[in-house]
């Protein structure tokens, strides 16, 4: 098991090397170079990430096997090949596709992402599951991060791979992806070894919104200090950083809402405050409430809906309190 681990990293290794010689010098390579300078991304980022091509060929990678003797037992496992129908020979899974390493934290190349250059579906694919590529404990550019997550005492936690590499390109280096997948109490107690507070800078749409909720209540079970850094419509931290720079950034940020904020305002856009809408995201916070550990602030919060939702504070206790003893 040692041994294909360490067989496992090293292939991806030498893939990640030649996924990002293509990029840099291939003819094929050429629109893959265009593609990642319209989108902004600079020479430094992409050699300290180890961006990279996977040329528009079906055997690349099986012949980088060939030559390199590895046997199919780990290229399969790797995730880098398939085995073709009928039994006669492999294909490269990832081609004519922008190549995104993924490390683990310790800086061994864990699996890829890649994406297309154009609108085909499906616009990503990654790595599956393998032994050295846990995707309920890898997160993208922890590895770089780290040091300055401990020095900010926060981590910005975004959705994806452009994301982290537009922030940190702009100065925000305390940042990780969570690649769409979503986030694990294993991924809140990795990052709790680096900073006690984390803020969610979800894409501003309907998806990622819901992932922001579904996060939240991992956050709350692990009693971490959360945030929400709720972007303009539309936007996700890619785009906004692009368009409005780094210190439009850092002001939103300041204002981010603590958890019991961003539900209320989610709850109050999608119910109104129509006595009935009212009633409604009563309901709606009564859970979130509920799961709050800390005694005191629950009261706070309790107070804080009571005066917004115009309700008498005590038939919000009550509710929660049902609530409450429904759940244990
Ligand atoms: N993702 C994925 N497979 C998909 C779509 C998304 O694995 N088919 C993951 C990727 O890690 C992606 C993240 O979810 O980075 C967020 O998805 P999305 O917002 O759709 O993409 P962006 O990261 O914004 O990519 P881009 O800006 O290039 O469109
Ligand atoms: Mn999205
Ligand atoms: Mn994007
Ligand atoms: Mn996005
Ligand atoms: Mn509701």
């Amino acid at each position: 098991e040692l041994n294909l681990k360490e067989s496992l990293f090293r292939l991806n290794k030498a893939v990640m090397g030649f996924y990002f010689d293509e990029l840099k010098q291939s003819k094929q390579g050429e629109k893959a170079r265009i593609y990642l300078e319209k989108r902004g991304i600079s020479k430094d980022i992409i050699q300290q990430f180890k961006l990279g091509f996977s040329p528009d060929n079906w055997e690349s990678i099986v012949n980088l096997l060939k030559k390199r003797k590895i046997p199919k037992k780990v290229a399969v496992q790797c995730g880098l090949v398939l085995e073709r129908k009928q039994n006669n020979g492999y294909y490269d899974r990832f081609r004519n596709r922008i190549m995104f390493p993924i490390f683990d934290v310790n800086m061994q190349v864990a699996g890829f992402g890649g994406r297309v250059m154009d609108d085909a579906m499906p616009k990503y694919m990654n790595s599956p599951e393998t032994p050295v590529y846990i995707k309920s404990r890898i997160l993208y550019g922890l590895h770089a991060a780290k040091q300055f997550c401990r020095q900010e005492g926060f981590v910005y936690i975004v959705e994806g791979y452009f994301d982290f590499l537009s922030l940190y390109q702009h100065g925000i280096k305390n940042t990780v992806a969570s690649l769409g997948t979503a986030l694990t109490s294993d991924h809140v107690r990795i990052l709790k070894g680096y900073a006690s507070k984390m803020v969610l800078v979800f894409d501003s749409d309907a998806a990622g919104i819901n992932a922001a909720k579904r996060s939240i209540e991992i956050f709350m079970k692990e009693g971490v200090d959360t945030r929400v850094l709720v972007l303009p419509e539309g936007n996700d931290p890619d785009s906004y950083i692009v368009k409005h720079g780094q210190d439009a950034f850092n002001d939103l940020a300041l204002k981010a809402k603590t958890v019991m904020q961003f539900l209320l305002k989610v709850s109050i856009d999608t119910h109104g405050l129509s006595v009935e809408g009212r009633i409604r995201i009563l309901d709606d916070m009564k859970q979130h409430l509920s799961l709050i550990q800390d005694s005191a602030l629950r009261s706070l919060y309790v107070k804080e809906l009571a005066e917004t939702l115009n309700i008498d504070e005590k038939a919000v206790l009550e509710k929660v309190r049902e609530q409450y003893l429904k759940q244990n």
